[in-house]
């Protein structure tokens, strides 16, 4: 017996350090790719290399707001402390000059840098996985034209401090599945298209799939949506966005634009929208919008239309909750976004019909009501104004009525929102 407990025991103990020193790891990257590819082709690649750069939302991860272009340094927040994005410029000593072809494919498909230094998922490797090799060859050619930017990443703090790496060779054991793009012979080139992005460099799931406990990627939840950095990344399923009214058209304006009839991009989707989908090619932004909106029998459903008032909203008992809550919006918020909810061309968006209103979860409305939203620029020299905050002139039972009112009279929803879920919303510092 007791020899038997010293066997399982010596087993384990084995098999955690296997899982430990990488023995478990596998590469995606054949040997082929060890050799370097020629200046010709690498110049030929560039273009390519740059639209997929665009769609991995590179820049948005690894630029600062007013820093060079991906010279690294973005802090990114976790609960077991910062990490900080790394100088992915061609300069050889604080960013990846050095990488070979190979190198840069493991990076990007393995989640492994050179030297066996396991990075750390806030890196989307789970995602860039599925980039196909071809493409891989291309983001590096693109990136190693770029200029060379001598800018040291700053230290991570908290755990990442410590000789953690290690230890992602037992997360990626766990959430690092080796997936593969759907691709279907029988879907359009689009659809098909949209597959690879979505899944794969774009990235979308890293937001609106939710996480288990180990902030790895529920993907039996694929793309049902999210709380993130405390925002709701809506759920992006057929049926969800076709009942927030989109349809290929609005969606792609969406992801294009960042402003669209269902609403604008905030929280981390602006980031997306202003660093990767505006600046794609149409043809490609179209592709996701497509592959996100095909049910599963292979149909793009008719876009739903914008939720009816609900009676009690439209006709409430003169100083019920509800009825404070018109009143409110018409003295705080008309000015802006119109009696009516029609909202105003270049100065805020219309309530009716907005999307952000229609979601079960009521997170995203009251963090904007209390917090408000900076000005921000969108293509195409659109600008609207910064939405204030209210978090000082409203009280949290003034908010509280006010968002139920919005959400039964333009978004369709009948659950009150109280003054505790208000209250709940975290202040920002600025
Ligand atoms: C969601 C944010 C995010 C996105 C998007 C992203 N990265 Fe990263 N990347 C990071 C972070 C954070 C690190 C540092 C991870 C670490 O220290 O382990 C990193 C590390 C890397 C490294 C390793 C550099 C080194 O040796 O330290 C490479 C190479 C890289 N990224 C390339 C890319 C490319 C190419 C793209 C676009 C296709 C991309 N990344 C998109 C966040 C991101
Ligand atoms: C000074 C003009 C202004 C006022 C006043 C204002 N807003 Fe806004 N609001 C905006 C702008 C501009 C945006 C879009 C910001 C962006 O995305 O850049 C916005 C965004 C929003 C959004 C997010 C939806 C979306 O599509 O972006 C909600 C919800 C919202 N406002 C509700 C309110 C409520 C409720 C009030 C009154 C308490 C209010 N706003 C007052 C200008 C205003
Ligand atoms: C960094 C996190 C993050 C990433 C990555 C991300 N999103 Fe989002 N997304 C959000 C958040 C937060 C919201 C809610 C705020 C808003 O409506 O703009 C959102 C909203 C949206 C909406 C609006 C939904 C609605 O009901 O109006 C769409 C559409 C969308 N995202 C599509 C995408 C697609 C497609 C991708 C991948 C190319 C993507 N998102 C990647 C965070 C993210």
């Amino acid at each position: 017996m007791r020899r038997i407990m010293f066997a399982i025991l010596a087993i384990i103990v084995v098999g955690g350090l296997a899982v430990l020193f990488g023995l478990f790891r596998s590469t995606a990257v054949a040997p082929e790719y060890e050799k370097p590819l020629s200046t010709a082709e690498m110049q030929a690649l560039i273009p390519k290399g740059r639209e997929l750069a665009l769609a991995g939302d590179c820049f948005g991860c690894h630029s600062r707001p007013s820093g060079p272009m991906l010279a690294g340094g973005v802090p990114i927040a976790t609960p077991f402390g910062v990490i900080h994005s790394s100088n992915i410029t061609p300069d050889p000593t604080y960013g990846i000059g050095k990488y070979t072809r190979a190198d840069f494919h493991r990076a990007l498909r393995d989640g492994m840098a050179p030297g066996g230094r396991s990075l750390y998922p806030a890196m989307p490797y789970v995602y860039t996985h599925l980039t196909r090799p071809e493409d891989a060859d291309a983001i590096y050619a693109y990136i190693m034209s770029l200029p060379p930017i001598a800018q040291p990443t700053p230290e991570n703090t908290g755990v990442f401090r410590l000789p953690v790496r290690m230890f992602m060779n037992f997360w990626d054991l766990l959430n690092f599945p080796d997936r593969r793009a759907p691709q279907r012979a029988d879907r359009s080139e689009a659809w098909n298209r949209g597959a690879y992005l979505v899944e794969g460099l774009g990235h979308c799931g890293s937001c609106h799939t939710p996480m288990n406990f180990m902030m790895g990627p529920d993907f039996s939840k694929q793309l049902q949506g999210a709380v993130i950095e405390g925002y709701e990344a809506p759920p992006l399923t057929s049926a969800a966005l076709t009942s927030r009214g989109y349809d290929i058209d609005t969606l792609t304006t969406f992801l294009a634009t960042g402003i669209a009839p269902q609403g604008t991009a905030f929280g981390g989707m602006y980031t997306v929208t202003h660093f990767s989908t505006s600046a794609m090619e149409r043809k490609d932004v179209e592709a996701i919008a497509t592959y996100l909106l095909t049910d599963a029998t292979g149909r793009v459903p008719e876009p739903k239309q914008p939720p009816a008032p609900l009676p009690e909203a439209q006709h409430p008992a003169a100083g019920s909750p509800m009825d404070r809550g018109r009143l409110t919006y018409a003295a705080a918020c008309a000015g802006c976004h119109g009696l009516q909810g029609e909202g105003i061309p270049n100065v805020a968006p219309a309530m009716k019909g907005n999307a952000t209103l229609a979601e079960e979860n009521p997170l995203n409305v009251l963090t904007v009501v209390v917090n408000g939203v900076p000005v921000r620029k969108f293509t195409g020299n659109q600008r609207l104004y910064a939405m204030p905050p209210f978090a000082h002139r409203l009280a949290n039972d003034e908010i509280a009525d006010l968002v139920t009112w919005l959400r039964a009279e333009w978004g369709g929803r009948d659950q009150p929102v109280t003054p505790e879920a208000v209250a709940a919303i975290p202040r920002s510092v600025e």
